[in-house]
């Protein structure tokens, strides 16, 4: 068991290793128990997060900052808009300076291209860890969260299990990649057989894809890609279905949500998950547009998970701060 990771960062899935996600998700369960029954874990007492967001956040923001408070510290919510980012402080300007006020920085930055670079120039002049609330590349919280729900579910040992993770339409916004590429690079090492649906103009990145496959290669699992949602269902033991832009097909908004608007069908739908295996789980990150994305009935029927997999991100982003910021 590795349990040393004072000081270090979190902005890839892949940046702990297999046994290091181990040791956060055995701490976020005994967490969990603690917070259950009631019993005390100020495991950062007097220390602080900065929080620096970029963009829109619910169940982030608001687990992030109710997991410092638990834990015995603070987090300090700062909306970049607030900031003098747009005046002129630099990614390393923000790195070297919060890092002097924080014990650790927390941020948010999806925008496409961008993001991921932003988080990494904040981290190379901090002090402090450095964690990724979601960029244009990864959402690594979200995926630990998914894969402690997972095994919630369907046990610690998740080798042979199948999960899809397809794409799905959405009428809303051009959603990001992240989620889907942290699902893919994450779940082979813990076993899992990954099947990746989308139509064809809606591809991850392809350095993420070739790194995905490696990973499945080293891990003895399999990886494959359809472009057809409902026969990637078959016998699913885990649907992952969610929204994410033609980020890699157009720049052009307006053209991604023409070709995004060519593919209505790919909702999760009671058809859709009778081919799934009869116990497979349905999981969504939130937020999701209801009866467009996914139906009413799926999403608040009996195979949904979705509330325990949004209450999971409370217990390994708290389980990392512990391990990280001590
Ligand atoms: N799933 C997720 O990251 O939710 P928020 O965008 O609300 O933070």
């Amino acid at each position: 068991m590795q349990t040393f990771l004072r000081g270090r960062n979190l902005v890839s899935d892949l940046d702990f290793s297999k046994e290091e996600v181990e040791t956060v998700l055995d701490l976020a369960w005994d967490l969990k128990r603690k917070r259950a029954v009631g019993e005390r874990h100020a495991h950062l007492l007097d220390k602080t997060l900065g929080m620096l967001f970029f963009f829109s956040s619910t169940r982030t923001r608001c687990s992030f900052e109710a997991g410092m408070a638990q834990l015995g510290g603070h987090a300090a919510f700062i909306e970049s808009r607030t900031t003098q980012i747009s005046h002129g402080d630099t990614a390393k300007e923000i790195g070297e300076i919060l890092g002097r006020y924080f014990d650790g920085l927390a941020i948010r930055h999806c925008d496409w291209q961008e993001g991921n670079a932003y988080i990494n120039e904040v981290a190379a002049a901090s002090r402090v860890p450095v964690l990724n609330m979601q960029c244009d590349v990864y959402h690594p919280f979200q995926c630990l969260a998914d894969l402690m729900t997972i095994m919630e579910k369907k046990g610690r040992d998740l080798r042979r299990k199948k999960i899809v993770v397809s794409w799905a339409y959405a009428s809303s916004y051009l959603k990001p990649i992240s989620v889907p590429q942290s699902l893919i690079l994450q779940m082979p090492r813990f076993g899992m057989d990954v099947t990746l649906a989308y139509p064809e103009e809606f591809p991850l990145m392809p350095e993420i894809v070739d790194e995905a496959r490696s990973q499945a290669r080293q891990h003895g699992t399999a990886f494959e890609i359809v472009h057809d949602m409902k026969e990637s269902f078959t016998d699913a033991d885990v649907v992952y279905a969610k929204s994410w832009g033609p980020l890699l097909t157009t720049a052009d908004p307006d053209e991604g949500k023409q070709l995004q608007d060519r593919y209505q069908d790919w909702i999760t739908d009671q058809d859709k998950m009778q081919v799934a295996a009869p116990d497979a789980i349905y999981m969504h990150p939130l937020p999701a547009d209801r009866d467009i994305e996914v139906t009413s009935e799926v999403m608040d029927g009996p195979q949904s998970v979705v509330y325990d997999e949004a209450e999971n991100r409370l217990h390994v982003q708290k389980a990392t701060m512990a391990l990280t910021m001590r």
